[in-house]
């Protein structure tokens, strides 16, 4: 079989898959509520479960929709009429998170922190304990796309442990690279996505929680149609079903991306990924160029790169020049800063960090840009 043109994706996700999770979508047509794709879904949701947490206490609910359908159904679904829930914004993600909450009217109280340095946790600590209202919810974004700062969810998991509070995490850009384990780091919810570490294609996503904790939203009021969690989950429970159109070929093809998940190994892929980001870093400094975030905070996974001082620079053409020869870089996504975002995420090699480099290289070359070192 011919292998398909092999596009380099550096954007923060989707990410570049292998052919196999490709080719794993051509499947013979099949009705979703057929007891085989029941099997395939109920297999599914239980690896999703094992990457984070014990399949016996917990489980993935899935859900048809991205990344923010699993946000926003674990914001919407969790906090109760009574409840309010801090979020710790230091991101795009985390202000998406308010965005949310203030969509559906859910009381919260917004902690905003550095988009570049760690949270100061004796700060949060003195706003959880000063807060007007007690917060029964805190959630916070593990890893922040927006600059590849890694949140210390370890620490904040403790805070929430003292303070009788459940942790929900967005972990969409850190699941199935980092090791997380949900009881250890006392995460109530946690939300990932089907193409981003896991390698997967786009469009499913899922909540990872405690069956327990699922049964008893049971009383909860429900805030969405579409996106309620306890629905989704009591639901498959009963019938192995997603209540909805599933897309059906995606789930196939997620199959197939778990699988060389496991073959590969999670600290295998985060080591992988993690010399992808280190022949990056030490090739954008030799070219005189540098990033935001400082190395012991920093994911690995996704980049923020300041733009070059140069008057003959645009990201626009600097991302055609790039797109031309198969590579997909990002803007930033940052008020203040001028920056771009370079993703080592997906089934991509140091190899394909270091052929960048070259052509980051001649790119600078082109713009005549002078090293600042
Ligand atoms: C941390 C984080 N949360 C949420 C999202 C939203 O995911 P989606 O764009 O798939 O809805 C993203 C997407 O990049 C993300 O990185």
């Amino acid at each position: 079989m011919n292998p398909v043109k092999r596009n380099i994706l550096l954007s923060p996700g989707p990410a570049t898959t292998t052919d196999s999770v490709k080719r794993a979508q051509v499947v013979p047509d099949i009705c979703p509520r057929e007891e085989e794709f029941g099997s395939l879904l109920a297999g599914i949701s239980e690896d999703l479960t094992r990457i984070v947490a014990d399949p016996q206490t917990h489980t993935a609910v899935l859900f048809a929709g991205s990344g923010t359908a699993a946000v926003e159904s674990m914001l919407c679904s969790s906090v109760s009429a009574d409840g309010t829930v801090i979020i710790v914004n230091n991101g795009a993600y985390g202000r998406r998170m308010c965005e949310i909450v203030q969509t559906y009217g859910i009381s919260y109280l917004e902690f905003t922190s550095s988009s570049t340095d760690p949270i100061d946790l004796e700060a949060l600590e003195a706003f959880i304990a000063a807060s007007p209202r007690k917060a029964s919810h805190l959630a916070v974004v593990h890893h922040e796309t927006t600059t590849g700062l890694l949140n210390d969810i370890g620490s904040l998991g403790e805070l929430c442990r003292k303070y009788e509070i459940e942790f929900m995490v967005d972990a969409i850009s850190s699941f199935a690279a980092i090791p997380i384990r949900m009881e250890d780091l006392h995460i109530a919810y946690l939300a990932a996505s089907s193409n981003k570490n896991i390698q997967g294609m786009a469009g499913i996503s899922m909540v990872v929680a405690e069956k327990k904790r699922l049964d008893n939203m049971r009383c909860n009021k429900p805030r969405s149609y579409y996106l309620n969690l306890y629905a989704q989950y009591d639901y498959f429970v009963r019938t192995r079903q997603l209540r909805f159109t599933p897309p059906v070929q995606t789930f196939y093809a997620l199959r197939q991306a778990i699988d060389e998940l496991f073959v590969e190994g999670i600290e295998a892929r985060y080591k992988r990924y993690t010399k992808s980001w280190t022949t990056l870093i030490e090739g954008i400094a030799k070219l005189g160029l540098k990033h935001l975030v400082n190395p012991r905070h920093h994911s690995k996974i996704v980049t923020s790169i300041i733009e070059p001082d140069c008057s003959g620079y645009d990201f626009r053409n600097m991302h055609d020049f790039f797109y031309d020869k198969g590579f997909t870089i990002y803007p930033g996504k940052l008020e203040r800063l001028n920056t771009f975002r370079v993703a080592n995420m997906g089934d991509i090699t140091s190899e394909d960090m270091e052929a960048f480099l070259r052509l980051l290289a001649e790119y600078l070359d082109s713009i005549g840009y002078i090293k600042s070192v």
